[in-house]
């Protein structure tokens, strides 16, 4: 259809049929079958409201959402389509490490590829949107949704939300194999107070333009379809009943044009906020915030007709939003292919083939970041005997806490991906230690899961503590339960679960030559593994090929090459803890003696391990750093060069990483902002030269009148293999 077809289908709509396109529902409302029989669960929607529902939440399986759309056209006055969406997250059968592992690929093609099987495999079972990128930038370790995030920098998420959007969506969302992209939660949800889940952000104008919302910019300018609300309140205002961020910001200033939905029950939730009395003055609040879809709540359904009625909402914002849905309906080509790409046979073909599965596995090798390696203690020789113990050698479930669709069981555990590289009794396996303390609860996403409900390994710690002294090089497979991490797991306390700490104890006193491998859905506090374990690789959620690409990592099949997407805190006390902080008018230069300067008592300000940093098998130097001129004006660029040399014996990548730092501006500046990455392949011996480009427009910022420019004056720039990097050169902005 064309949009004056679009207009003309608009003009003959019911109102009823109208405000049935901004109500999305889950199927709990419908029948087993999916069929549209009427509500099922209870008496929050009439009949006719389900009916005329405009989109589907959750609910997969081509045979079955093709019934579903055949069954529910058939009661539409207009036969206008249905609209599947889901949260398809890191994967939908096939999984892909969490996005935060992603993120430490700094691999953004890499990422784009895995979304554009994510979009093959669920189109395929009837999709037509993901909720995903998740482009919240995220600071604080105690929040359970970093896991969603690709990290704490603003380029890097940037890159990160362009490319996955690109890879869900392609060049045109109505091709095969192709679903468009809903990024989220808009805004500066990633910046809850104290990292406590919904809680409320309470950052500057100025930061919210400058770091929060750059990786939403990009996902509109990569074309992204939707973007959803965020729960939380942003300076005191709740984001869904924002009209000046979602009117002024969103829309006008960012040129969003596509559809905004609210988060789930995000536009009900006004009145718990305190801002709307009752349904209609949350209805009103929201429609003129510009939400089209109202996710999961009878709000819209049953306010904007009274509201409409009365004047208080005018047709034209109402017809503005269901235009908008109706044209995302157009953009994915429903109206004249209503199951787009369902298709049961292309859906058993498809889930976890081959070819998904070896971009699974090369997802999760470059998502390792190794943190520690002392003496060469990896990889590990096929001629050792080498004790895998941990609660995590046999598991299965690790896709993480978003997974919703993916099953359990077709995941490479440890045991199997290492028994494919080296026979027993080359490689011994015994958990000896449970995941979860006896007293932990959580309520998870699928049922409760704590201490209790969780296989007791302990009984057998003694035999395994055995096999870790008989052997060469023993692996600890450690980490957070799945459910530590995602929506509603935040903790106040980032360690390894007590029971594993006390084990890893045990097992270095009977063999140091410890491997710990972490599992894990945020930065964690590692001060009670640093000393203990020779070798420390941070493994995430990696996915399905998870164990398969550990094995591989830890006989020197692949080499490590992930970088930290988000800084490791050296505790809780320094979160939020991120590379590109502020210098404050006393900066601490180093002497613990001098009380007036910002630091702590009694923790560094440094995290444990930086933003950007990971180690190789490999070994890189950085020579030579230089400037073709020191000197940049409006128009031109500097070039900056570095070689980086592979003195180590094995080949690997390196992520060479820019960094530049505005010394003197009419605001103040981080001290470092990375500005640009490469992720280079060397082989033992060999060199490159590996060069930036530095634009005035790399340099631009909010300035004192929050306007977005550069300002004159001089630079640094860094270049290093992390946030850290010491050596630099020095220009100038004319
Ligand atoms: C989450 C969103 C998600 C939505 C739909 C909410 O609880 O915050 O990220 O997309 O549910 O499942």
């Amino acid at each position: 259809m064309n949009d004056s077809d679009l207009r003309v289908l608009l003009d003959d709509m019911t109102l009823e049929e109208k405000i049935g396109q901004l109500l999305q529902v889950n199927s709990s409302f419908y029948n087993a079958g999916g069929l549209l029989t009427g509500p099922q669960q209870n008496e929050q929607f009439s009949r006719r409201q389900l009916e005329l529902a405009g989109s589907l939440l959750g609910t997969v399986g081509a045979e079955h959402l093709i019934r579903f759309q055949d069954s529910y056209m058939e009661t539409q006055p207009h036969r206008i389509p249905m609209l599947f969406m889901a949260d398809i997250i890191n994967g939908y059968k096939t999984v892909f490490p969490i996005p935060l592992a992603q993120g430490a690929t700094f691999n953004p093609e890499l990422a784009g590829a895995c979304a554009a099987v994510a979009a093959r495999e669920s189109a395929a079972a009837g999709i037509h949107v993901t909720f995903s990128p998740m482009a919240d930038l995220v600071r604080d370790a105690r929040w359970g949704r970093v896991m969603e995030s690709t990290g704490e920098d603003v380029y890097l998420n940037s890159c990160f939300s362009s490319a996955v959007v690109r890879g869900y969506q392609g060049g045109d969302v109505s091709e095969k194999g192709r679903v468009a992209a809903c990024v989220k939660h808009f805004a500066a949800y990633g910046a809850p107070l104290a990292g406590r889940e919904y809680n409320q952000a309470e950052i500057s104008e100025r930061t919210l333009m400058e770091e929060y919302l750059p990786s939403f910019r990009a996902a509109i300018e990569a074309g992204v379809k939707l973007v959803m609300t965020s729960f939380q309140t942003l300076g005191r205002i709740p984001c869904t009943g924002n009209r000046k961020l979602m009117r002024d910001t969103l829309r006008a200033e960012m040129n969003f044009r596509g559809v905004l939905i609210s988060d789930w029950k995000a536009v009900d939730e006004l009145i718990a906020h305190g801002v709307a009395a009752d349904g209609r003055e949350a209805a009103k609040l929201a429609i003129e915030a510009g939400v089209d879809i109202d996710m999961m709540a009878d709000v819209y359904v049953n306010e904007l007709a009274g509201l409409i009625d009365s004047g208080e909402v005018s047709r034209g914002l109402l017809d503005e939003a269901v235009l908008r849905v109706l044209s995302l309906k157009n953009d994915l080509g429903l109206f004249e292919h209503p199951y787009k790409d369902a298709d049961p046979e292309a859906e058993r073909r498809l889930m976890l083939c081959k070819e998904h599965r070896r971009a699974a596995h090369e997802a999760a090798i470059q998502s390792f970041v190794l943190l520690k390696n002392e003496g060469g203690n990896l990889p590990l020789l096929k001629s050792e005997r080498t004790a895998f113990l941990g609660p995590y050698i046999n598991d299965q479930n690790i896709v993480g806490s978003w997974t919703i669709f993916a099953d359990e069981n077709p995941c490479v555990s440890i045991r199997e991906g290492v028994s494919r590289i080296v026979p027993e009794p080359s490689a011994v396996f015994l958990e000896g230690c449970s995941l979860l303390d006896k007293e932990t609860r959580f309520a998870g996403f699928r049922g409760l899961a704590d201490g209790k409900s969780q296989p007791d390994f302990s009984a057998r710690e003694d035999e395994a503590l055995k096999l870790a002294a008989g052997a060469d090089k023993v692996v600890l497979c450690l980490g957070e339960h799945r459910q530590h991490s995602g929506e509603g797991g935040a903790r106040g306390e980032i360690t390894l679960p007590q029971v594993q700490t006390d084990f890893l104890k045990k097992t270095a006193a009977v063999n140091p030559n410890i491997t710990a491998v972490i599992f894990c859905g945020r930065p964690l506090d590692l001060r009670n593994v640093v000393p203990y374990a020779k070798s420390i690789l941070v493994a995430w959620f990696p996915g399905s090929e998870g164990g398969s690409a550990i094995a591989d990592v830890l006989y020197g099949e692949a080499c490590p090459s992930g970088k930290l997407p988000m800084s490791f805190p050296h505790s809780v006390g320094q979160v939020p803890v991120y590379y590109s902080d502020f210098t404050t008018g006393r900066p601490y230069c180093g002497q613990p003696d001098f009380r007036f300067a910002s630091k702590y008592l009694d923790i560094p300000n440094e995290p444990l391990y930086p933003f950007g940093f990971g180690l190789s098998y490999g070994a890189f130097a950085y020579s030579g750093l230089s400037l073709d001129c020191d000197i940049l004006t409006k128009e031109g660029t500097v070039n900056v060069t570095v070689t980086v040399s592979n003195t180590g014996v094995w080949g690997g990548y390196e992520t060479v990483q820019l960094y530049l730092r505005d010394i003197a501006a009419s605001v103040a500046r981080p001290v470092r902002e990375l500005k640009g990455f490469r992720k280079i392949w060397l082989e033992p011996g060999a060199s490159a030269q590996v060069t930036f480009a530095i634009t005035e427009e790399m340099l631009r910022f909010y300035d004192i009148n929050m306007s977005y420019t550069s300002e004159a004056g001089s630079f640094v720039a860094y270049v290093g293999g992390d946030s850290t990097a010491a050596d630099s050169v020095a220009f100038s902005l004319i």
